[in-house]
């Protein structure tokens, strides 16, 4: 897709690569770029940088995310393209309370299945859309951290599919980015797993360009580290390979974590 003279909408827009895509799509000459996040006096400041217009938003509320999308029409008169961005961590695994595991849920799955229901009619009566969700490699391989976020990113990267394979004849293109470490906010440099994260993280606008042309070739799987692509198809070709291979290196950062502690 041509980014110019789109009306783009980005939740979690006000930081990191919500940030850097609002920034690019302005860039790529969109019409209008909504900035929205939770944080509504950042996403002022990024929505003034780039003469966006600014809407605040808790994308786990249902009807802040119907706001969101209804408030979008009516100013800028349609919405060409909708990227659920915003996404949270909560790191470990079993002892993770339930109310992390709701809260995870709800940002990093429930806000997207709201956006969709909420745009999708939109879209369907202009004859076109696209989707793009920010979704991690944690949803095609996983996040050895964090429990909560390796199964909401993998339910995030399955919404994605079933919008692509339900809308994807009706004029919707859907597209899921997956990068590993992005140098955001994100990435706790006191954690070894984070760590070995940042060893090839990248930067949020080299996320931001990877989706401007991922988006031009309406490509599903935007991968902004490609070695992603070789992982996944690993894991496709030998799981149980794949599986020890992560064993093993989850029990080296571990044996790390336990020195650091020491
Ligand atoms: N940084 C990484 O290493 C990395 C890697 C892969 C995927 N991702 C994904 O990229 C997306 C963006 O993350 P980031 O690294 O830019 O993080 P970030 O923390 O820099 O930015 C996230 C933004 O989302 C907003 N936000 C959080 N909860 C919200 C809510 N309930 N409603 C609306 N806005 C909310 C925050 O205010 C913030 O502005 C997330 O979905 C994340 O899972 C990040």
């Amino acid at each position: 897709m041509d980014l110019s003279n789109k009306i783009v909408v980005v939740t979690g827009g006000a930081n990191g690569i919500g940030a850097a895509m609002c920034r690019r799509f302005a860039a790529a000459g969109a019409a209008r770029v909504v900035v929205s996040d939770v944080d509504f006096s950042a996403a002022e400041k990024v929505a003034n940088e780039i003469g966006g217009l600014a809407i605040a938003c808790d994308v786990a509320v249902e009807q802040d995310v119907v706001r969101l999308v209804e408030s979008t029409v009516a100013e800028c008169g349609a919405i060409d393209v909708f990227c659920s961005n915003a996404g949270i961590t909560v790191k470990g695994g079993l002892e993770s309370s339930n109310e992390d595991w709701q809260r995870m849920w709800d940002v990093n799955v429930m806000s997207r299945m709201f956006a969709a229901r909420a745009v999708v009619p939109h879209m369907l009566k202009q004859g076109s859309g696209y989707l793009v969700h920010t979704a991690s490699g944690a949803g095609l391989l996983t996040e050895i951290g964090s429990a909560s976020y390796s199964v909401t990113k993998h339910a995030d990267v399955a919404l994605a599919e079933w919008l692509s394979v339900c809308y994807g004849r009706q004029g919707i293109d859907v597209s899921c980015v997956c990068p590993l470490g992005v140098q955001t906010d994100f990435l706790d440099d006191d954690d070894p797993i984070h760590r070995y994260l940042h060893l090839h993280a990248i930067t949020p606008e080299e996320v931001a360009e990877s989706v401007i042309q991922g988006m031009k070739q309406k490509s599903f799987l935007i991968l902004p580290h490609p070695q992603v692509a070789e992982f996944f198809s690993m894991k496709a070709d030998d799981h149980d390979r794949w599986l020890r291979g992560m064993q093993r290196l989850r029990q080296k950062l571990t044996r790390a974590k336990k020195r650091d502690a020491a």
